[in-house]
């Protein structure tokens, strides 16, 4: 019968599509530990769950031979799927055809399944496994670029947009992930970078191993790219799964709630932070003590530590952590842990996600290095990003809350919906040995034994504002609380602000300090 034979057509022309490459480039592929790309798909959807589209794709080149040239889906495999069940749009470049490179057929692809999910606003996944813009192709190539940067910053705050870095990201191609969301590395197997080593080696003579310049721990721990770092693609793919759990599918709905469940018996809230206010713990603890299950979900846990950012319930609900580490640099703000702060804050705001903040700093990081990188310009980012978040936003207060830390950590002057402190907070404009020094300087010199009087007037300092109630007794803070009530609280101040509504005047956008 006919419908036979063209079904037998039909798979045959499949089956050659799913050669991609051609077995040489295959197994060249899997040699450098690498999966293929469709079963890179299959690894993250739900099983069964992925629909392909545009396999007959071809593209249009003609020069540089490239009339005699078949490339199979032109190097990118787009579909739509689902994982936990929540709807998703994908892309993975598939390197064993002409290296996953960019050309324009190979590009709308890609925009197509942006449009499709912009318009179905379901998240967007991206894996790049790329030699850049096909070089070909020309400006052919380059117009896709721009096609698809127009389009991420197009859906940005409007769906969730995920890049997975599963082999070269290279030249330009690099700034798609750079305007998504969320950028996932692998150990060994991610390379980002605008200007690869030999460039760098013709232009500036200096030699530098492509893993040295932009591998997944350069882009973890150093540059700040990367948001999760993971040892394997499988790892990976478990690592984005449950990102999805934890997010809306677009700006429009809040996250999936899911069962509360109380946090686990050995993360004690009580106790972790010491009595002596010079020593450090890590926040991380309070955390865990606080959400439920002790879950914590850490976003770019490798790069500026002095400040934590990630997800975790509270109720069943959705929740981002802005928590200052007194493990590094005492948990002070600076250029780097300001941006990883401020856009994490725009994220939630963007997608309805409660913000609850852990404050315990002792200011902005001062030095000559500091004031020269720009900390004005970046501290002010995260003022910035929490006066214009009108998501709940709660704030509590472990211990100092000294200066321009304290209005920046979502104080109530910036807006905080709730703002609790633990018997333990010191909210003042600086600590007590640098206020004595500067408003008592004149006092301590003439003194008979100056020393002695330094740690007199350190002491009635700390007697004055090394606590909590003086930001109490103004109503910039709601209640002080003990340590075990926070978590109650917590609960009940997210419940109360699920309706919350805010508007400020109109305007087409405001500048914020990029
Ligand atoms: C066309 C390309 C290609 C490209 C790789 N290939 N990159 N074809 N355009 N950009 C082809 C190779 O010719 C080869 O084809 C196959 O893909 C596999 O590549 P290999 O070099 O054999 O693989 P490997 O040794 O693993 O090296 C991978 C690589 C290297 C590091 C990515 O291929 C490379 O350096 N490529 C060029 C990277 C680059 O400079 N891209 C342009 C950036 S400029 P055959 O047929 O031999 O199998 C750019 C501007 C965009 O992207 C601007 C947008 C704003």
């Amino acid at each position: 019968m006919a419908i036979k034979r063209k079904i037998k057509e039909l798979l045959k022309k499949r089956e050659i599509v799913f050669k991609g490459g051609g077995d040489k480039a295959r197994e060249k592929q899997v040699a450098m530990g690498k999966l293929l790309a469709r079963d890179r798909i299959r690894a993250l959807m739900d099983e069964d769950s992925f629909n392909e589209y545009d396999l007959f794709v071809e593209h249009e080149a003609r020069d540089f031979n490239m009339d005699k040239k078949t490339l199979h889906g032109d190097g990118v495999i787009i579909g739509t799927g689902t994982i936990f069940g929540a709807p998703v749009c994908i892309y993975a470049q598939d390197f064993t055809v002409a290296g996953g490179s960019l050309g324009l057929m190979h590009s709308r692809k890609i925009t197509k399944i942006m449009d499709h999910a912009l318009k179905m606003r379901v998240p967007l996944i991206g894996i790049n496994d790329s030699g850049g813009a096909r070089i070909q192709e020309g400006v052919n190539s380059l117009a896709g670029y721009g096609e698809i940067f127009f389009r991420n910053t197009l859906a940005s705050g409007v769906i969730p947009q995920i890049s997975v870095i599963l082999g070269p990201c290279a030249g330009g191609a690099v700034y798609s992930p750079a305007l998504t969301d969320f950028v996932f590395v692998v150990e060994k197997i991610s390379k980002m970078f605008i200007t690869g080593p030999e460039v760098i080696k013709t232009v500036l003579g200096e030699e530098i191993s492509m893993e040295e310049l932009g591998g997944a721990k350069v882009h973890a721990e150093i540059s700040g790219n990367a948001h999760f770092y993971a040892r394997s693609e499988i790892e990976c793919f478990d690592q984005i799964k449950k990102l999805i759990t934890f997010i809306p599918w677009n700006n429009s709905q809040k996250a999936k709630s899911f069962e509360p469940k109380e946090p686990k018996p050995e993360y004690k809230v009580e106790g972790i932070v010491p009595d002596d206010p010079t020593l450090p713990y890590d926040v991380r603890d309070v955390i865990r003590s606080i959400v439920d299950d002790s879950d914590f979900f850490e976003s770019q846990e490798l790069w500026a530590t002095n400040i934590i950012i990630g997800f975790g319930r509270l109720g069943g609900k959705t929740v981002g952590f802005v928590a200052n580490q007194p493990l590094v640099l005492a948990g002070v703000l600076d250029v780097d842990s300001s941006d990883k702060a401020a856009r994490f804050v725009r994220y939630c705001d963007a997608f309805n996600i409660p913000i609850v903040t852990l404050v315990d700093l002792p200011g902005y990081l001062p030095g000559v290095d500091q004031e020269h990188t720009g900390v004005i310009r970046h501290g002010a980012k995260v003022l910035y990003a929490y006066s214009e978040a009108t998501v709940p936003k709660i704030t509590v207060i472990l211990r100092k809350a000294y200066g321009g830390g304290y209005i920046a950590m979502n104080s109530r002057h910036l807006r905080a919906d709730f703002v609790f402190a633990w018997p333990t907070a010191e909210i003042a404009v600086m600590g007590p040995e640098g206020a004595a020094n500067i408003i008592f300087r004149k006092e301590i010199s003439e003194a008979e034994d100056p020393d002695k009087a330094r740690k007199q007037i350190v002491k009635e300092y700390k007697a004055k504002f090394a606590n909590p109630y003086v930001a109490a007794a103004r109503g910039y803070i709601d209640s002080v609380i003990e340590p075990l009530e926070t978590r109650k609280l917590l609960l009940h101040a997210i419940n109360v602000s699920d309706n919350k509504s805010v508007s400020g005047p109109k305007k087409k956008h405001g500048i914020p300090p990029f």
